[in-house]
Order: C-alpha cells, then structure tokens, then sequence
C-alpha cells in the first residue's frame, strides 16, 4: 500500500520523479520517459515553468493557434487561441471570416469596476455597527494608502466602502463591501491585499468603540476575499446586418435567421440547453483567456453567475430581428488584465499580447467577448442547419487517425475519403483496416 510522503516539495525534481515511479507508476521507464520527453532543452525557459507552481515534474502542452479575420470596431486581429477541442479555432475562424464580409464585430466596454468583501460576525445592536463603520470608513481607507499609492498614480484604486447587512438571511452576518478600479490589472493580489489590511484596521478599531466596549460585543472578521462576481465589469459585443445577407446557398436568410433567434430563445428558456449554449460560449472566450495567461476559472465562475443573475440560468447571448436587420449580442462580466500574474512571464503569452497588438485590459475585454460571440454564432449556425457532428467531427478526424497510429500516407488517403463522407470513429476505423488489408 502506498504510503504518505512528507517534504514531497522539499524533493529535487528527479527525487520527486523516483518517488512517484515507485509509489504510483510501478518504477516504470516509459512512464518516466513520458515526463522527460516534455521537457524543455532551454534549461532556463524550463525552470521558468517549474517555477509556476509547485512541484512541477513536466509540462502540459495544449495547441497555440490563431484565429484570423477577426474585424473588431474597425480592426483586423488575428486571435491567439488554447485549446484542446479540435473544431473551436475552425469555427471561430469560421465566424470571424462570415462576419468580415458582412461589417465585422462592435464591442464596447460598459463599465470596470471589481469588488471584494470582509465578512464578519456581529450580533450585537445593528445602530451600533452603523455608526462605527460610518466613524471608522476615512481609517480603513487610510490604512491601504501604501499598498494603493501605485494603483491611485495610475487612476486608480479604492472607490466605496459600504456596509451590507445579511444578518436577516444569516444571524449575525455582516460585509463591508469594497468596490475597486484596477486598470488593466486584474486585481485579485491588489484587491486582497486592500481588504486584507482594511480587515485588520477594522477588528483593531472595533476594540477602542465605546458601544462595544459598554456591551462587550465587537465585530468578528471570517474573512476578506476579492469576488469573481463581476457584473459592474461588463463587456458587449454586437454583429449585425441585413437578413438578407445571411442568406447563403444552402439557407434563406430570414428563415435561418428565425431559426437561429428560436434557438436562441430556446436557450433562454431551458437551463439544459443553456449550459451548452454558454459552454460553446467559453470555448471561444476561455481560449483567449488561457492564451494571454489570464484566470479562466475565476472567468468561468464569474460568467455562469451572471448567466443565473435572475434567479435562472439563461443564454448570455441574445438575438432580435428589426426592420428586417438581424442583431446578435453578447453581454459578458470579464475581469482580465494585461499586466501582472503571468502576462509578463509566460513567453508564450508576451507573444499573444503582440499578436492582439498589446491592448490594454478594456480592449481585451472587447476581443475576448467578440471571441465568445463568434464561437456561439457557429455553434448556433451549425446546430440549426447542418447539425453540429458534421464539422465537428472533421475537425477530429486527425485525432482518431492518431489513435490508431494511421501512417502519413493512410491520413493523407483518409482525408481525401472524408471529404464526401460522414465522420465517425467507426467510420474511420474501418476505412483504415480496410486499407491496411488491401
Ligand atoms: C461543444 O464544445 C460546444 C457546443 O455544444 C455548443 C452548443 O451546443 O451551442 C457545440
């Protein structure tokens, strides 16, 4: 049986290697082997990624691709996307290139505002805690003058306090809520670090208030944590155009486009269908936010609140038809920056801000919104007209051909087949035995 290890971080890189061979990977060589074929030759650009997080034994590829043609209020960008599912950077290329000839993307940042809160217990009398908090606000803003010197040089830092009494819902529970101008930082250590020390400022003053003192009951701090709730930092992205220019070939425009709005709607409706409607969503968005070394859980926690803010989770796009112009529009909470955390260590995503053509934080916003909105069109297009498994599967061919260790004359032969046949694994397999026995 395996046993516990402690010091495990204190371990070089190749003692963690051997204890997790013995313990979990039967002292396996090719296992090992799999680690080390990872790593980097650039011995420093390795220890770059190790120093990431602890414990590093390897690293984790996923593709780097872009996404061209992608026309945002008036300018041509090629997006940066990571991802592992084979047919997102084909679709949103997709979408980018439809909606290129047809007057390309607007997208407009409404607002910037994050927040955090400190949480406290208090059951003493509500008038009480009124006052002091009224008394103690200009000592917590105060307390933080240090840590928001560089912040407020900027334009930004520290907005409102406020006191949220909760203690109808939980007995005894308090917050002040902070709200915060971040710039093109995300914020998070900056905003921890704020409610941190107003915390702190808050128990300490609490101690000399005479009305706790006379009762004896002070404020409890829980805690003091940033929200990844942020729908004060919103992002909208907007395509549109005639009816008629969606018509193409195979669909006529207005019909397509009632479809597609049915679609919508049905999404709107159904959390089931919502879900997936939002997941095709964050393919698009969590790609760019993985490619410029930004937190897509805190985005994807963040987003699917918002999809659920009256009180059920709907679609967080949305779709009308007006004197015959077909409008489809996202609206997105999006706290992402483009300096701090990894932005400026991770080369990869020091290349990604060079291939946007280094925005700041709002006109990322407006290009990872716009990356949301494509993919969703796509995904919509495809699920109202030809079904989603024909594209999706082609995208996937490759995979099954290296599953089955398909040589590169049988991929080539494979591709050709495929072009005017459906994709399934089964398909696949037996297109290759059959090849194989001939
Ligand atoms: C697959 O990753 C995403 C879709 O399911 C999204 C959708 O259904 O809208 C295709």
């Amino acid at each position: 049986m395996n046993q516990p290890v402690s010091g495990f971080s204190k371990k070089s890189k190749a003692e963690k290697i051997e204890w997790l061979a013995e313990n979990y990977l039967q002292n396996d060589p090719n296992s090992i082997q799999i680690l080390k074929n990872y790593w980097n030759e650039n011995a420093s650009l390795q220890q770059l990624h190790d120093d990431f997080i602890e414990n590093t034994l390897s690293n984790y590829y996923l593709p780097f691709a872009i996404a061209p043609n992608f026309l945002i209020n008036g300018k041509l960008f090629a997006l940066p996307m990571v991802t592992e599912e084979s047919s997102v950077v084909a679709a949103a290329s997709n979408a980018a290139k439809f909606w290129l000839e047809r007057g390309g993307f607007k997208a407009e940042v409404i607002s910037t505002e994050k927040n955090g809160q400190i949480h406290f217990n208090f059951y003493g009398n509500e008038k009480d805690i009124e006052t002091f908090f009224e008394e103690v606000k200009p000592k917590l803003r105060k307390s933080i003058e240090s840590i928001e010197k560089n912040m407020k040089a900027r334009g930004g830092g520290l907005l409102e306090l406020s006191l949220v009494d909760k203690s109808h819902i939980l007995d005894g529970y308090f917050h002040i809520h902070a709200t915060f101008e971040t710039l093109d930082a995300m914020g998070a250590n900056f905003i921890n670090s704020c409610l941190e020390q107003m915390a702190q400022t808050f128990e300490e003053e609490a101690k000399h208030f005479e009305a706790f003192q006379k009762k004896g009951t002070y404020p409890e701090v829980v805690m003091s944590i940033l929200s990844n709730y942020v729908p004060e930092c919103l992002v909208l992205a907007e395509v549109s155009c005639n009816v008629e220019e969606l018509s193409t070939k195979h669909y006529d425009g207005r019909q397509f486009a009632e479809k597609f709005i049915r679609a919508i709607d049905i999404a709107k409706t159904e959390t089931r269908r919502a879900v997936t409607h939002n997941k095709g969503i964050m393919n698009g968005v969590d790609a760019v936010v993985l490619a410029t070394g930004n937190d897509f859980r805190a985005v994807e926690a963040g987003v699917h609140a918002y999809a659920a803010r009256n009180s059920y989770y709907g679609s967080l796009t949305h779709a009308k038809i007006e004197d015959a112009v077909f409008t489809f529009w996202i609206e997105l909470p999006l706290a992402v920056g483009t300096v701090g955390g990894l932005t400026s260590l991770h080369p990869l995503t020091k290349l990604a801000f060079e291939i946007l053509q280094k925005p700041n934080a709002k006109e990322l916003m407006k290009i990872m919104a716009v990356a949301g909105l494509a993919q969703n069109f796509a995904a919509v297009r495809s699920l109202v007209t030809t079904g989603i498994q024909k594209g999706h599967m082609k995208m996937h061919l490759m995979n099954i051909l290296n599953q089955l260790h398909a040589s590169k004359k049988e991929k080539e032969d494979a591709m050709e087949y495929f072009k005017t046949t459906v994709v399934s694994h089964s398909s696949v397999v037996s297109f290759i035995k059959s090849s194989r026995i001939k």
